[in-house]
């Protein structure tokens, strides 16, 4: 089986502090992975490794199929798409929709050519697919959060990645735009060209069932992977969190709170 992802011993240093410690972790093709921890327990840090911004101290890595120290990551990074909140903050407030989701063709922030026919129309086919082709015509800054989040989304989108990392993507969502979104990510999952995805989240409930793996990192190392529905049980949640914690199943998420 293709491996989109594989992480053998990766660790990470900076300075006194090991970072990542001997992260063993394999995506197949095909899977969709979320990613739980606390804050500063090193989830960002491995996408960074995983997207080539950063290298490993120790270890290997091969993303899509290619050893790390063997290609042109530059070339690589084309292929992964990434949502990120601190990507909100630098898209110009007054870019028009329509240009931010053909920027993403070519991984810019901001356009200075004139948009292609093509490019238009495949941005327009995004927007529409996410729910957010009423946007087109408007400026960023009169978006609200959850329309700028899908903005993103066909952004990443447009550049037909293979790996696309949802990092916190729901930030800052009110209820119905939250469910909007993961209903949108539910579909992008179901459609027959989706890229591997793989979301960060604090929010065990966002963890929909196409979300059918979950890799929990505490303190820079793997303290679970596995299937969502082996790994998210009261038991385990609870040593993870380092509190007694309840996880009911509906609807094929796990609602978490404290017992
Ligand atoms: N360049 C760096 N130099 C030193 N320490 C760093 C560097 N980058 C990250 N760290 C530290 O590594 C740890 C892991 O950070 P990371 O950003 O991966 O956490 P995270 O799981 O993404 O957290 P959050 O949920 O808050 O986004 C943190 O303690 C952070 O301060
Ligand atoms: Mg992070």
């Amino acid at each position: 089986m293709p491996k989109a992802i594989e992480l053998k011993g990766v660790s990470w240093r900076r300075g006194e502090s090991l970072i990542l410690e001997d992260i063993n972790w394999t995506v197949e093709e095909g899977q969709h992975w979320a990613i739980l921890g606390l804050n500063g327990s090193g989830k960002s840090s491995i996408l960074n490794i995983i997207s080539g911004y950063m290298w490993p101290t120790t270890g290997e890595v091969s993303v899509l199929g290619h050893k790390f120290g063997t290609i042109d990551l530059r070339e690589l990074r084309k292929s992964i798409g990434w949502v990120s909140s601190s990507l909100q903050e630098k898209i110009r407030p007054n870019e028009q929709a329509l240009e931010i989701v053909v920027s993403g063709r070519h991984a810019s922030i901001g356009l200075y050519a004139e948009i292609e026919q093509a490019d238009r129309e495949k941005a327009e086919t995004l927007m529409s697919d996410l729910g957010c082709a009423h946007l087109i015509g408007r400026t960023y800054q009169t978006c609200s959060q959850g329309e700028k989040q899908k903005l993103l989304i066909a952004r990443a989108l447009m550049a037909s990645p293979k790996l696309l990392i949802l990092d916190e993507a729901s930030n800052g969502l009110d209820f119905i735009s939250r469910e909007a979104l993961l209903q949108s990510i539910d579909a992008l999952a179901a459609r027959p060209d989706a890229p591997t995805l793989l979301l960060v989240t604090h929010h065990t409930e966002e963890i929909s069932p196409v979300f059918c793996h979950s890799l929990l990192i505490r303190r820079g190392q793997i303290f679970a992977s596995g299937t969502s529905k082996d790994v998210l049980n009261n038991e385990d949640l609870s040593e993870f969190f380092e509190m007694p914690v309840g996880v009911e199943w509906r609807a094929g998420r796990a609602w978490l709170s404290v017992r």
